[in-house]
């Protein structure tokens, strides 16, 4: 399984990667928004720190407009992964950019179907987004388990990279599934170290170590 880190904070890029635990990263323009720099920079940033799979998502809600964003965005770094949104005019895009040779991401992914149609339109990622499926009181994890047999039952391509992943679980559950992909807060990929009879062990081992005396080097 993948690990993407869900951020443009490139301190947190860096220290993850720094011991393989990111292997793409994915941003949205509310992410963007809250890094307070151009979309341009911070991608630029990320890609000369992370060669897997980078997604910058286009602002426009129109497929030619989608597209020249598109592009340009892809102009950036050879691993910018094209994020566009699940609508006609999204679907119509991904075909046309797919065609061209690049990688789409489609994001906003609620439901089976629209995930078929990513598939159908090329998409290398689809993203469906389990948090905010669970923030209505629907079962996220069951629209992974839909997809990945879905696409298993025709051996589509497209990678499932579940997003909107608030917990440890999330990301527990969408490895059970058999999701391709997890992107995840680095708060919560940080979380997956956590156990507390780790800690108690631990605390444990240090305090009879301490009574020894000795010092290692
Ligand atoms: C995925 O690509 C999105 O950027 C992200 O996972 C959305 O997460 P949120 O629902 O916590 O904002």
């Amino acid at each position: 399984m993948k690990f993407f880190v869900d951020t443009a904070d490139i301190e947190s890029i860096r220290e993850l990667s720094e011991f393989g635990m990111v292997d793409g990263v994915t941003t949205n323009p509310s992410i963007i928004s809250k890094s307070g720099r151009h979309i341009r920079d911070v991608i630029e940033e990320i890609c000369s720190i992370i060669k897997g799979p980078v997604s910058a998502e286009v602002a426009a809600t129109e497929c030619d407009t989608m597209m020249a964003e598109g592009r340009k965005l892809a102009e950036i770094a050879s691993n910018v992964v094209i994020k566009l949104p699940l609508t006609w005019d999204g679907l119509k895009a991904c075909r046309k950019l797919t065609d061209e040779g690049h990688m789409v991401n489609v994001t906003l992914c609620f439901s089976a179907n629209q995930a078929l149609l990513a598939a159908k339109a090329g998409a290398s990622f689809v993203s469906p987004f389990i948090g905010r499926l669970d923030d209505i009181n629907l079962d996220g994890l069951d629209l992974i388990e839909e997809i990945r047999t879905l696409y298993d039952n025709f051996q589509f391509p497209t990678e499932i990279l579940a997003a909107s992943i608030r917990s440890a679980n999330h990301v527990l559950h969408s490895a059970l599934i058999g999701a391709d992909v997890i992107t995840a807060p680095p708060a919560v990929i940080r979380q997956l170290a956590d156990h507390p009879l780790t800690d108690k062990g631990l605390d444990q081992f240090l305090a009879d170590w301490k009574k020894t005396g000795h010092h290692i080097v």
